[in-house]
């Protein structure tokens, strides 16, 4: 492998799971591997969980970790080209990014949407040139449209917690679990990396015959449909919820007004009585949540949340990437 940046760059999800649970079940075995690799996380945004689980997954393949919040701690960077660099940028992200290559063997990048213009944010300029001038491979630790390591710690998660009743008139095999994506309330306008990478994600899982995937949001928040070819698609939570094994919480600003908070009906946070519609599903959010806002307090505290094991699973997300990555290296 030499880039993650989307689940195109993952040729089979369900062997990528199989690598991420035997680095799970035994961590420290590949400490050879990144002896005297050097991996440089960037990040242009605040993190928890993605900072500290890829520091901590390097580590545990041998590697020295070097974090820059560049947006604090660099100079403030020129995009463009073609500028005369007289106002307030300082350095171009042409040097930047290929000085940060001389550095480090792999590279992390972080680097969040403005939302103020779909076309800017949806092509990526800015991590494109970041993974163009840099030189060497690079992992996205979420970029203006998506997640990937937080939708490989999902699946991971989905997959490990899977525990299906045989149905014997289904034949020899065990049902698929249904997943469902479902937007719930938040004040502020939030990207839609996140939904977007898990859509993908679950998209491709379904294909690969893992689960079966829906989406359910109010008018007006639906996806970008290069995101979400295969799903069902709703505006129905509570049909949705029908029958569901897994309803994965999130926000997100609506993609065709784009980045405004539009308003909704009532009945969109999950709850204990939504959670009644479902097949006992468990409750999955990447974290941070607002609680009581995006998901009850009930859920999050109680025995159906799986938030603390998903997060958890971001560790052996992050070291099977590397893990690839740094067999591939030249
Ligand atoms: N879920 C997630 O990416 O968390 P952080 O933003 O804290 O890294």
């Amino acid at each position: 492998m030499n880039k993650f940046t989307s689940v195109h760059d993952v040729p089979n999800i369900k062997q990528f799971v199989t690598d991420a649970l035997a680095l799970k079940a035994n961590p420290y075995a590949n400490q050879d591997l990144g002896k005297n690799k050097t991996l440089g996380l960037v990040f242009m945004n605040p993190s928890l969980r993605t900072r500290l689980s890829t520091q901590k997954a390097a580590l545990n393949l041998g590697m020295n970790v070097m974090v820059m919040n560049l947006d604090k701690e660099g100079w403030a960077l020129e995009t463009q080209d073609g500028v005369v660099m007289n106002g307030s940028t300082v350095e171009h992200i042409r040097e930047a990014a290929a000085v940060m290559g001389e550095y480090c063997d792999i590279l992390g990048l972080r680097s969040f949407p403005k939302l103020n213009n779909r076309e800017e944010d949806y092509s990526e300029d800015f991590f494109n040139k970041f993974v163009k001038y840099c030189g060497i491979p690079v992992i996205s630790l979420e970029s203006a449209t998506r997640h990937p390591l937080q939708s490989f710690a999902d699946i991971l998660t989905i997959h490990e917690t899977w525990k299906p009743i045989p149905n014997p008139s289904q034949g020899e095999g065990s049902r698929r679990p249904k997943v469902v994506l479902a937007w719930a309330p938040h004040i502020k306008a939030l990207p839609q990396a996140v939904p977007n990478s898990f859509a993908e994600w679950m998209c491709k899982a379904q294909v690969e015959g893992m689960i079966d995937f829906t989406i359910a949001q109010p008018n007006g928040y639906e996806l970008s449909e290069d995101f979400t070819a295969g799903a069902q698609i709703t505006h129905n939570l509570d049909e949705a919820l029908v029958g569901a094994d897994y309803i994965y919480v999130k926000n997100w600003s609506s993609y065709a007004e784009y980045g405004k908070v539009l308003t909704y009906p009532d009945g969109w946070m999950m709850n204990n009585e939504k959670l009644k519609l479902t097949n006992n599903a468990k409750v999955m959010h990447c974290l941070p949540v607002r609680r009581d806002l995006e998901l009850s307090s009930e859920i999050l505290d109680g025995p159906n949340s799986l938030v603390i094991h998903q997060a958890g699973n971001r560790l052996w997300a992050a070291q099977a990437v590397i893990k690839a990555i740094l067999e591939d290296l030249k």
